[in-house]
């Protein structure tokens, strides 16, 4: 039986992932070029260090750690701002109903993010004693598709990796849940998650008994 629900933030909880987009982009217009909302789909869900090196690769540059922590500093400054005009108003469709079907069927909950802006995220959305269990990027050592972030939200969960549910807007979440052994729910496109066992366009589109029952799929 399933027994918890492991949810990544930035683009299944709250958009952000528009944010970072849009902070990326900044940056990479600052250093001469551009990048497109197709090229930021490999983004999601990859740390900031990791993030930088693939724009940077795109973008034909090579820089020094110094110039590198410099532009990680900057992006995230840019984002910050942007995050700091959230509400509540800034969760996603369907997500506060959605919670509330699985906290009346006892159901545990945890955030599996790489973000290390989670906590400030979830406090800003009044969200931030929804989980049970909150693992962010201070608590991994290894980024998505690597499976770790989920596997410690099992562990705190007391749940074995089959008896999750993973939900991720993110190529690489999902692979992550499916390298951990999980149930994968895309919240997305069908054409980009192809590996999830089930594609929803938001949590809107789902109720708690559709994902009980959910089985895995081999795509
Ligand atoms: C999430 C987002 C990524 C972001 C990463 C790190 O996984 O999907 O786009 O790069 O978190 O976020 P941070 O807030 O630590 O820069
Ligand atoms: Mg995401």
């Amino acid at each position: 039986p399933i027994k918890a629900l492991l949810f990544d933030l930035d683009g299944v909880i709250v958009d952000t992932a528009i944010f970072h987009y849009q902070a990326w982009r900044r940056m990479a217009n600052s250093l001469g070029f551009d990048i497109t909302e197709e090229f930021n789909e490999q983004l999601k869900g990859i740390s900031r260090t990791e993030s930088l090196d693939i724009i940077l690769a795109h973008g034909g540059l090579v820089l020094s750690d110094e110039k590198k922590a410099e532009l990680a500093a900057q992006k995230n400054e840019w984002y910050l701002e942007l995050v700091s005009q959230m509400t509540p108003a800034n969760i996603l469709p369907g997500v506060t109903d959605f919670f509330a079907q699985v906290k009346a069927a006892g159901l545990k909950t945890a955030l599996g993010s790489v973000s290390k802006n989670a906590r400030l995220i979830l406090e800003r959305i009044g969200m931030l004693d929804d989980f049970d269990a909150i693992i962010d990027g201070t608590k991994i050592s290894r980024g998505k598709p690597d499976p770790e972030v989920f596997l410690k939200g099992a562990a705190e969960t007391k749940a074995q990796p089959d008896e999750c549910v993973v939900f991720e807007d993110a190529v690489a979440g999902i692979e992550a849940a499916k390298r951990g052994g999980m149930l994968a729910v895309g919240i997305g496109e069908p054409a980009v998650l192809t590996w999830a066992d089930l594609v929803v366009g938001s949590l809107a589109d789902l109720t708690l008994d559709e994902v009980l029952t959910l089985a895995p799929t081999h795509r």
